[in-house]
């Protein structure tokens, strides 16, 4: 019971219509109680089914039939219903046996009137703090959906949170998250769970719904509506809380609730807009952020470009060396968020090269010392570049590794075998491929077949065995060729330096 002028609702259910009566007359003189009593348990059976009660006093031997039946219904249909048995005839076996079942008390006849009010007082405090405890869980969960939003980057954790909360403290029986493309556009479902295949409610879920409308005009909309289910009634309720930001519309959140016994109430309905409230800043943060991506994007675009520029010949490298990557990293099953990195990884692999100057860069002839170390500093002058920028730092194990090799004679470090980050390790192999198969100002391109037999010779020495043996299955299977990458080829002796 959470509304104060409602009375607690007692059902006292024995056989005895004198017990019956005294107890509901000492009970009734209690002005917050409501007392319903039957002598028929099966009535009282029923009346469980269809209503809510806060608490039951039953007999537990009424002839041919057990309290414990009603016990049973009575905390299949109302979880938090306190239950207390009465019984004449008392054995320690059956005290125990229906307190394991769920009984709050074991009330022993003859009673006393005052012992009797003292039970059912002390019960209801009981079932007020679980309720009060059940009120705290929902504070908790706003909480953690709060703290959820200040940590994780992912809208999609944060609108599964969520949803969740909405489901386990609400108790909705389905929910959906709507989203407008545009600023105030209509909008269409993202996320949906708990369906319920009824046409109504499933178009209701999906926004196709008068309340819908009515929610983006006019804030919150909810009907209720009472249908059989079976042979049962439930009360069903739709409601629709819209996302909103900074006055624009973002969404809607839709939410079916049902209970056999109750329309949604207000303080759910608070926690439901709140909740509403959570998902639409989360919305608003992911798209601030997918902003700032854009841009960070198109920043590291025109980096990638600019490198690209100085070199005429490395045009178009890095989009290839990406769609390369991506082709054997699927193929190997990386992990999705590692998948993410690799174009960022890829435009900006050669970054540091930012800092060597052209007449090094572009020498046609054989580089002296001097030169070759500075162009074996571009990993490390690459990765300190991306490290002051946090989005861009998980680029800095394509950066600083991919000119490692796998026996351990490459630079900047000298790893070897699996010490080299996987990142360094593919693009070595998708980096080494493009090169050999890509005109430079000292020789042409080699054709794909030498480029193959290049890979597999260095299998093990310079590149990752396992990678590859992936890259060349790709190129036998004809995914390279469906990348449509590689225009025209020409052939070619072995074009990797000792
Ligand atoms: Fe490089």
């Amino acid at each position: 019971m959470t509304d104060l002028k409602m009375k607690y609702r007692l059902l006292v259910v024995d056989d005895e219509p004198y017990i019956c009566s005294i107890v509901t007359e000492a009970l009734t003189a209690v002005e917050k109680y409501e007392i319903i009593s039957f002598t028929d348990p099966k009535k009282a059976l029923t009346y469980l089914e269809e209503n809510r009660v806060d608490l039951v006093l039953t007999d537990l031997i009424m002839g041919d039939f057990s309290g414990v039946s009603v016990l049973d219904m009575a905390l299949r249909c109302h979880p938090d219903c306190i239950v207390m048995l009465m019984t004449a005839y008392p054995t320690v076996n059956n005290a125990i046996s229906v307190l394991k079942k769920g009984a709050y008390d074991y009330l022993v006849k003859p009673f006393k009137l005052d012992t009797l009010k003292t039970a059912v007082k002390r019960g209801l405090e009981h079932q007020a703090l679980a309720r009060e405890n059940l009120h705290l869980k929902e504070q908790v969960a706003l909480y953690k959906l709060s703290e959820a939003m200040g940590v994780s980057s992912s809208i999609q954790s944060i609108l599964d949170l969520a949803i969740d909360t909405a489901r386990s403290v609400v108790g909705a029986k389905a929910v959906s998250v709507l989203v407008c493309k545009y600023d105030n556009d209509i909008p269409v479902p993202l996320l949906t769970r708990g369906k319920i295949h009824e046409g109504v409610v499933d178009d209701f879920l999906k926004g196709d719904h008068p309340l819908c409308r009515a929610a983006m005009n006019q804030g919150d909309a909810q009907i209720e509506t009472e249908e059989l289910v079976g042979e049962r009634r439930a009360i069903r309720s739709l409601t629709v809380h819209p996302l909103t930001s900074s006055g624009r519309q973002l969404g809607l959140l839709n939410v079916v609730y049902e209970d056999p016994y109750h329309p949604l109430n207000k303080g759910k309905q608070q926690l439901l807009s709140i909740i509403a409230s959570k998902i639409a800043s989360a919305i608003e943060t992911s798209r601030l952020q997918e902003h700032l991506q854009t841009s960070y994007v198109k920043a590291i675009q025109a980096l990638a470009n600019a490198i690209e520029a100085r070199d005429p010949y490395t045009w178009g490298h890095t989009d290839r060396v990406t769609i390369l990557a991506k082709l054997i990293a699927s193929r190997m099953n990386w992990p999705e968020e590692k998948q993410d990195i690799i174009k960022m990884g890829c435009t900006l692999h050669d970054i540091g090269k930012i800092g060597i100057p052209d007449a090094i860069l572009n020498k046609p002839d054989r580089l002296t010392p001097e030169e070759r170390k500075q162009i074996e500093a571009h990993p490390i002058l690459g990765a300190r570049i991306l490290e002051s920028i946090d989005y861009l730092s998980p680029a800095i194990p394509f950066v600083l590794y991919h000119h490692e090799k796998y026996d351990g004679s490459g630079y900047p470090h000298g790893l070897a075998g699996e010490d080299i980050p996987l990142e360094g390790r593919l693009l070595a192999v998708v980096d080494t491929f493009d090169a050999i198969v890509s005109d430079r100002p000292y020789r042409q391109g080699a054709s794909q077949e030498t480029a193959i037999e290049e890979l597999k010779r260095y299998k093990g020495k310079q590149f990752d065995p396992i990678i590859v043996d992936v890259f060349v299955e790709s190129w036998q299977e004809g995914l390279l060729e469906q990348l449509g990458i590689y225009q025209h080829q020409t052939d070619a002796k072995s074009v990797i330096a000792e």
